[in-house]
């Protein structure tokens, strides 16, 4: 930390009242009154069990009147606010705070920027396949420029839970299976979010999650129990939070979920010893949507008053709406059952962080002005455009279909292709759907001539038949291309050259609370794709989801994928560049595809076992799917061709130095991300087949070639052995570089 604030600290901790600290614990979100009268903590939960759209939460909570509790707040009882996104209120309820309370101290705002605050990019899942920490950067700057112009003074995010079970909602919202990605991913996004010095009135407190280990709920059910060695905790699911608190984070959010019987938000293991002690996290912890007062829920606590004793105690500092601390706290203090040492420590945390952000010295950090010139400027969109080219992955390109030839008339297929709400994915609270550029458009705008395959979509104008469908709009459409399909397909697109086919999932199906026991899609869908492949066009197919599908006859039947996750606002002219060869598409999956839902949870760091996988009978495998994936982590093409050659793999002494030539082998420039992993011979504790070490993005002409080089530290090879005691030991090992985790080149080397 650049300034050290203890002495300002203590100073105000002494002319705190007992009421004025736990004020400063009090996350509160606004109450929507007048017609539409709700809780914040009812709205917030309308929205996650489907009752309205995150859009309709956004719209609501920037229309409908809001209830900030100024009474409690000019009483001190409130510290920081959730969801407000806009200057006037921002700055009207600080001016309270810094004029009308006793001791005038600043709120901190919070809000989920995830990806993106108006100006959406691609969902994090998306993001990650870029393999790109500058981008990741670059994109956490912007959003933090806009949303500091509307407000926001704290973001709920990087989310960094490594996920390896597609059936997690929530998958979209980090960088997929592996650790190290994880780390590289939420390091850059806090180097973004928070900036040069995080006092500064662009910068934003990065408020890490979900600490921890939130990604492996059981099932892949969100919310479910998470258990586990702690080697593997430590190995597997730990280093990315760290590598946030390295990165500087001055904030973290303990997870919904128990690990091993204890719920995150009263663990004090890991939020003291963990977070505070071994890593020396200075910043605030702040718990999750009502996390406190669900501790009953879990059976960890008897009721709200001993979830607060509990909680205070673990180290949870504010509590996001849960309201237990304020209910209780005062009376708790007074009768000795909490000790005034932890509430200070937590008053302390918060304190420094605002501290940290500015605020004291500058409470006010923006203007609607700034607001005005800063949401979705026009260098937004470009940047926009840029992480959704680099983050479109392409799975199949079969006698080279793509890139399209300008002059081509394309059969626009599936609604989503319509839609421009869609392309904003999960969590994108502070966006307007109306924003975004559909993939319709997008094509349009490229100068191609569309048809409508879609019933109640205009061909000749694809924009203006595309109104906001939901979910059963698109059943219903969808519906009625199915009746009478075939017949329809082949007049509708009688003297097109193409079909795209957009296919997927809705922005709805992923992200919190939106875990599905069946990731394969849906009949309605394939049902299309037969339509479609019956007219004897060519097809591709564009897939709009957030999470890993099973997609095994469309991976058979389609000869074009391209994999487009939720792309933000710039979705359908990233796609049209894409499509038509402007830009070649570079990304590379950062989780395993599988064939179908009942392999959850697939990844590429599996163990062997005793019995790896083959065709005998007794081996670990399958007897009704392969037991490959149907795309596996690290996959992607290029419009050109990558060949690797002359790996060399050399021991020193504390590191092992991994060398690769790549040379671009086909006919335009491109990208590739060039990947290592290792392989661990023999350990106290048995080792992944494969374990991402590092990567490289390099940009090669055609014709072009370039040595590439990694570094990989003894650190980095080490485990915990069966006591918990990080090995560093040498051994025998296999060394591996290649375009993607499958398909590697590889060397064995002796380490000593
Ligand atoms: C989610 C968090 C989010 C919070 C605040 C919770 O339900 O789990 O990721 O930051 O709500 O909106």
């Amino acid at each position: 930390m650049k300034e050290n604030y203890e002495a300002r600290i203590q100073e105000l901790l002494g002319k705190m009242t007992l009421e004025e600290k736990i004020g400063q614990l009090q996350q509160c979100g606004p109450s929507l009154v007048g017609a539409f009268e709700v809780s914040f903590e009812e709205l917030l939960n309308m929205m996650f069990d489907g009752r309205i759209s995150e859009e309709e939460f956004g719209r609501l909570m920037s229309t409908a009147e809001q209830d900030f509790h100024e009474d409690d707040l000019r009483a001190g009882k409130i510290g920081s606010y959730n969801g407000v996104g806009d200057a006037a209120t921002a700055n009207r309820l600080q001016k309270i705070a810094v004029e009308e309370t006793r001791l005038g101290i600043p709120l901190i705002f919070g809000y989920d920027v995830i990806h993106g605050f108006r100006t959406v990019t691609p969902i994090p899942l998306g993001e990650s396949c870029a393999w790109d920490p500058d981008l990741w950067k670059r994109t956490g700057r912007m959003a933090a420029q806009e949303a500091s112009a509307a407000g926001v003074h704290m973001t709920f995010a990087p989310m960094v839970d490594v996920a390896k079970d597609a059936r997690w909602g929530r998958v979209s919202e980090g960088a997929g299976e592996d650790v190290l990605l994880n780390g590289c991913y939420g390091a850059a996004k806090v180097q973004g979010f928070q900036g040069e010095d995080l006092s500064n009135d662009d910068s934003i407190v990065a408020c890490v999650k979900h600490f921890a280990a939130y990604g492996a709920a059981e099932a892949g059910r969100d919310y479910n129990r998470v258990d586990m060695s702690p080697q593997r905790l430590w190995e597997e699911y730990l280093p990315s939070y760290k590598a946030c608190v390295d990165a500087g984070a001055m904030a973290i959010m303990p997870a919904f979920n128990d690990i091993s019987g204890v719920p995150c938000s009263v663990n004090r293991s890991l939020l003291m010893d963990v977070l505070r002690d071994k890593w020396g996290f200075e910043g605030m912890t702040v718990s999750d949507a009502n996390a406190i007062a669900e501790c009953v829920n879990h059976g960890i606590a008897a009721d709200r008053e001993d979830a607060a004793v509990q909680a205070i105690h673990a180290g949870m500092d504010m509590d996001m709406t849960s309201n237990v601390y304020t209910e209780n706290l005062a009376e708790l203090v007074r009768s000795g059952k909490v000790d005034e040492a932890d509430l200070d420590r937590a008053v302390a945390d918060i304190l420094r962080t605002k501290f940290a952000a500015g605020l004291f010295d500058n409470p006010y950090q923006t203007s609607e002005e700034r607001e005005q010139n800063t949401i979705l400027r026009p260098e937004f969109r470009i940047l926009a455009r840029e992480a959704a080219q680099k983050s479109i992955v392409l799975l199949k390109n079969e006698g080279n279909l793509l890139p399209l030839s300008e002059n081509m008339k394309i059969g626009l297929a599936g609604v989503t292709a319509f839609q421009r709400g869609e392309m904003l994915g999960a969590w994108a609270v502070g966006a307007n759907g109306e924003d975004c550029v559909s993939l319709a458009e997008g094509l349009v705008a490229a100068g191609a001539e569309v048809v409508s395959l879609m019933a109640g979509k205009d061909a000749e104008n694809p924009e203006s038949g595309a109104k906001e469908a939901d979910i059963s709009d698109e059943i219903s459409v969808t519906e009625m291309n199915i009746s009478g399909l075939a017949g329809n397909y082949a007049a509708l697109s009688a003297d097109c050259d193409v079909i795209i086919a957009a296919i997927g999932e809705t922005k709805d199906q992923s992200g919190e609370a939106a875990s599905h026991a069946d990731i394969t899609l849906p009949d309605e869908q394939i049902a299309m794709l037969k339509g479609l492949i019956a007219t004897g066009k060519p097809v591709i197919a564009v897939l709009f989801n957030g999470r890993p599908l099973a997609i095994p006859f469309v991976a058979e039947n389609v000869p074009a994928i391209l994999e487009a996750w939720h792309p933000g606002v710039e979705a359908g002219n990233a796609l049209a560049d894409i499509l038509f060869g402007k830009v070649n598409p570079s990304a590379k999956l950062t989780t395993t595809f599988p064939y179908t839902s009942g392999q959850c949870p697939m990844y590429y760091a599996h163990i062997n076992t005793g019995r790896p996988g083959g065709k005998a009978k007794f081996t670990s495998k399958y007897l009704d799917t392969p037991l490959t994936a149907v795309y596996p982590f690290g996959y992607g093409l290029s419009y050109t061709t990558f060949a690797y050659r002359d790996l060399a793999v050399q021991a020193g002494e504390d590191t092992v130095t991994v060398t690769v030539t790549v040379s671009n082998t086909g006919t335009c420039a491109g990208d590739e991300i060039v990947q290592c992993y290792f392989r661990r011979h023999t350990g106290k504790r048995v080792r992944p087949v494969k374990q991402l070490a590092g990567f490289e993005k390099i940009s090669l002409e055609a014709g072009e070639e370039k040595t590439v080089s990694f570094w990989i530290t003894r650190e980095q090879m080490g485990y915990y052995d069966a006591e918990m005691n990080f090995v560093t030991e040498g051994g025998k090992f296999t060394f591996f570089a290649g375009g993607n985790s499958a398909d590697c080149l590889d060397g064995e080397v002796d380490i000593f």
